[in-house]
C-alpha cells in the first residue's frame, strides 16, 4: 500500500468504510439520540461522483476492502449504481455492506448483481416486541426474512451484528447462538459503545467475559478460532454447528493494534479512528479543485496523526464524538 495509508505505528489501512447517508428507517436507541439528529443539508453531502472519485483514490493507494454504511445505506436511491461502479475498481477485493435489513429482501438480488460480496445485518433481539422497543419502529419479521434471503443467495457467512445491552437482550445470547446450529450465520455479539446522545452507561455494558461464560455453560465445546490480525471480532465455533459465534470487544479488550480502518462520512469528512474526534474534510478541497496528489497529502497527514489506540471506555464516553448514525460503525 502507499505510504500515505501507513500510520506512524506501521498499521496499513486497507479497509475504507463509507457512510452513504445519515438517514435511517429505524431509530435504534444505542445509535440515534432520543431527540433525533440534525441532518446535513443535502448540497453538503457527497454526490455519487464525489464518492466514486475519493473511493478510486483510496483503492489506487492500496485499499482493498470497502464497506458501505450509513445511516442505512440501502436508503440511498443510487445504491445500485454506487455498488456497480465501486465493484469495478481495480484492486478492490471486497465490497461489503452493513445494513439493518429492513428493505433488504427486495434489494438483495440487485445488490448481489452489482457486485456486493459480503453482508453484515444488524439484529439485536429475536422477539418482535423488543425489536419495536429498541428500534422505535416495526420490521422484525422483515429483518429475519432478509437474513434467510441472504443465506439463500449464497452469502456465507451472513454476519449478524447483535449489540448486547444489560436489561435488554443479555438473556437472549444463547438463543442467538442456537441459530448457528442450522444456519451458516456468524453471530457477532458487540459490547455496547458510547457515542454522542446514546446515554451510554457502564451498567448497560455486558462485558465479553460474561457473554463468553454464558455461551460456554451451554456449549462446552465452544472453541476459539484463529483470528485475522485485522479482525474486530474474536471468533469461535461449536462442534457440529454450521455457523459461528464471535465477540466484538471494543470496550473491554480493544483491538486497535491491528486496526486497518479508515472512514469517509456522508458529509465528506475523513475520520481515522471510530473514537477519535478529529476529522478533516475531503469534500471542501475536492470542490475547490484540489488535485489527487493534494487530496492524498491531506489523507496521509491525517493517517499519520492517528493514535495507537483509543483511550479506554471511560475516556471515550467523555470525549465529544458524533452520534453513531453519522459514523456508521
Ligand atoms: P467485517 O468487515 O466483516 O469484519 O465487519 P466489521 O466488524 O468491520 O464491521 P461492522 O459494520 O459489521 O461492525 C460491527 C461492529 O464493530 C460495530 O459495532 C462497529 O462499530 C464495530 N467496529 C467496526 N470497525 C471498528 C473499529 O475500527 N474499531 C472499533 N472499536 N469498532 C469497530
Ligand atoms: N455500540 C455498539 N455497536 C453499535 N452499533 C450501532 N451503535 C452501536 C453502539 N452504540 C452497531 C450496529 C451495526 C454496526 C454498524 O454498529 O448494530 O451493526
Ligand atoms: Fe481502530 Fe480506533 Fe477502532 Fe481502535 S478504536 S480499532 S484505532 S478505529
Amino acid at each position: 500500500v502507499s505510504d500515505m495509508l501507513v500510520d506512524s505505528f506501521g498499521r496499513q489501512h486497507t479497509y475504507l468504510r463509507i457512510s452513504l447517508t445519515e438517514r435511517c428507517n429505524l431509530r435504534c436507541q444505542y445509535c440515534m439520540p432520543n431527540d433525533g439528529v440534525e441532518l446535513t443539508p443535502s448540497p453538503q453531502l457527497l454526490s455519487r461522483n464525489e464518492i466514486l472519485h475519493l473511493a478510486n483514490l483510496f483503492v489506487s493507494s492500496g485499499v482493498s476492502k470497502i464497506r458501505l454504511t450509513g445511516g442505512e445505506p440501502t436508503l440511498r436511491k443510487d445504491i445500485e449504481e454506487i455498488c456497480l461502479q465501486l465493484s469495478k475498481l481495480k484492486g478492490l477485493k471486497t465490497l461489503a455492506m452493513t445494513t439493518n435489513g429492513i428493505t433488504l429482501l427486495r434489494k438483495l438480488p440487485m445488490l448481489k448483481e452489482c457486485g456486493l460480496t459480503s453482508l453484515n445485518i444488524s439484529l439485536d433481539t429475536l422477539i418482535a416486541a423488543k425489536f419495536e422497543f429498541m428500534t422505535r419502529r416495526k420490521g422484525h419479521e422483515r429483518v429475519m426474512e432478509s437474513i434467510d434471503a441472504a443465506i439463500d443467495l449464497g452469502y456465507d457467512p451472513v454476519k449478524v451484528n447483535c449489540v448486547v445491552m444489560r436489561g435488554f437482550n443479555e438473556d437472549e445470547i444463547c438463543d442467538f447462538v442456537d441459530l448457528t446450529r442450522e444456519k451458516p450465520v456468524n453471530i457477532r455479539f458487540i459490547e455496547f459503545m458510547p457515542f454522542d446522545g446514546n446515554v451510554w452507561n457502564v451498567k448497560k455494558l455486558v462485558p465479553y467475559s460474561e457473554m463468553l461464560e454464558q455461551v460456554v455453560k451451554k456449549y462446552p465445546s465452544l472453541k476459539r478460532l484463529k483470528d485475522h490480525p485485522t479482525d474486530t471480532a474474536k471468533n469461535f465455533k461449536i462442534d457440529g454447528h454450521r455457523g459461528s459465534v464471535s465477540f466484538i470487544t471494543s470496550m473491554t479488550e480493544h483491538f486497535c493494534s491491528g486496526c486497518n480502518r479508515l472512514r469517509l462520512l456522508a458529509d465528506g469528512n475523513f475520520k481515522v479512528c471510530l473514537f477519535g474526534p478529529s476529522e478533516v474534510s475531503l469534500r471542501d478541497p475536492l470542490r475547490s479543485g484540489a488535485t489527487d496528489g493534494e487530496l492524498m497529502e491531506i489523507i496521509g497527514k491525517a493517517v499519520k496523526r492517528k493514535k495507537a489506540s483509543h483511550a479506554g471506555m471511560f475516556e471515550i464516553a467523555n470525549t465529544a464524538n458524533r452520534p453513531m448514525i453519522h459514523i456508521g460503525g
